[in-house]
């Protein structure tokens, strides 16, 4: 569900016509929608209405500060893995209590900073990282909360690269051996342990990955209650798939996903948290590119458009599918199979290959949909090209939410040693 459909004949998100919005802004952009952004929230929210629950938005996702006030103002919290998300959070408007602070690699400064700031809870993912943050609190004379993220080994049946709960995956602690790490926190000095975390994978489409790694989860918080540790919240992490297109598995609607997790919580008594990313702002948000030329090849057509993968790396990354929709609808005519390219010089540098669609003329817009989430945040200046704008839209408004940036900034960046 989303709000990016033609009113007369042409794209809108929301009321906006994004002709016209080309216009203003020129292409290529972003344009994220309010309406799908807190409908996104919503839903997911009031799936789990019925316990204790905190749903805490994984800012690596998309991490505009509009966006994350947006989802902010519905009652989200934030799962943040840098400083500086950490940061993002925080200027957001984000209140400590409902920080989330995930990934294997923290610095003591980031750790030193999570302290600082009393955030809800670290998940910590090593037994070194613990023993660290454990003398980064006790030298502030604090206490630092934390849960520790297990590695279940169970297979979340998506893309290689955005699975993360297999033994071969560096994330987490194996289960087989957590036991032995509450232990130690329990004995070290300024923490306190007060969870257990786990987080399998993104783009996950099926059910079953879940409730494995749910049930490993319940039976591991009872072992450790067993052993006497006040376990009192599960972080039950992201990666709920949402529906690109293209023949890929639809996933299951946070309903679905909330019976599996209630059925395998129930008798708990922990306040569940979620980090969410993609099932929020990945439908609110898409990509708009002009095309510049068509070139036709031996093999193939080549539509050429303005924006590239250092704007949008997802299809070259991750072979992900992104629909892409002409702004100006045109009438269902016989179908052409080209691939959609940008302006990069690499073979990888495509939006969509061998796609059957309806052939665009230079100059047309079209519009890559889903790209609201891990589209502008993984975008890089390669080939000197600025970062591109970022807009929201709420009903018939928009605005601006990150400035188109120019090549002399970029330039201006770089300094000469005194011998050039
Ligand atoms: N929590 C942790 C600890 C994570 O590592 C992630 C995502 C999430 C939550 C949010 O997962 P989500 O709900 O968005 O699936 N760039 C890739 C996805 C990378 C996901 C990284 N971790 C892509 O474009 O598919």
């Amino acid at each position: 569900m989303h709000h990016f459909a033609y009113r007369n004949g042409v794209l809108h998100a929301e009321a906006v016509n994004l002709l016209d919005l080309a216009r203003s802004v020129g292409t290529p952009f972003y344009c994220y929608s309010t309406a799908t952004l807190t409908r996104h929230f919503d839903v997911f929210a009031q799936a789990f209405s019925d316990v204790r629950a905190i749903v805490c938005y994984a800012l690596k996702a998309n991490s505009n500060q509009a966006v994350i006030k947006t989802l902010a103002s519905r009652g989200a919290g934030a799962d943040v893995v840098s400083g500086g998300e950490l940061l993002r959070a925080r200027a957001a408007g984000i209140p400590p209590d409902k920080i989330m602070f995930s990934g294997i690699g923290k610095t003591a400064a980031e750790l030193a900073l999570a302290v600082d700031e009393g955030i809800l809870c670290v998940n910590v993912e090593s037994e070194a990282e613990l023993e660290l943050l454990s003398s980064i609190a006790a030298a502030k004379a604090r206490s630092a909360r934390v849960s520790v993220r297990v590695n279940p080994d169970i297979d979340a049946k998506t893309h290689e690269k955005i699975a993360t709960g297999r033994a071969e995956n560096k994330f987490g602690i194996p289960i087989s051996r957590a036991r032995e790490v509450y232990a130690l926190a329990a004995k070290l000095p300024g923490l306190t342990v007060t969870g257990v975390d786990m987080h399998i994978g993104s783009q996950i489409t099926k059910l079953d990955p879940f409730d494995n790694a749910f049930a490993l989860l319940a039976d591991f918080v009872r072992t450790l209650r067993g052993d006497g540790h006040p376990i009192t919240h599960i972080d039950l992490g992201g990666g709920l798939g949402i529906p690109y297109g293209g023949g890929t598995d639809p996933p299951p609607d946070p309903h679905a996903y909330a019976a599996v997790v209630k059925s395998a919580t129930r008798d708990l008594g922990c306040t569940l948290i979620f980090e969410p990313g993609r099932v929020l702002a990945g439908n609110a948000g898409i990509l708009v590119t002009q095309v510049l030329y068509i070139k036709r090849g031996e093999r193939k057509t080549f539509v050429i458009v303005d924006a590239g993968m250092n704007d949008l790396i997802r299809p070259t990354l991750y072979e992900a599918h992104h629909e892409i929709r002409p702004v100006r609808e045109r009438p269902e005519a016989s179908g052409v199979t080209v691939d959609v390219v940008g302006p990069v010089c690499e073979s990888g540098d495509f939006l969509a290959l061998d796609r059957t669609m309806n052939q665009p003329d230079p100059g047309d817009l079209l519009a890559v949909m889903s790209a609201g989430a891990y589209g502008a945040v993984e975008a890089s200046t390669y080939n000197t090209r600025p970062l591109i704008p970022e807009v929201l839209v709420r009903e018939g408004e928009w605005a601006l939410v990150r400035p188109r940036l120019a090549a002399a900034s970029l330039i201006a960046l770089d300094r000469l040693p005194p011998w050039l």
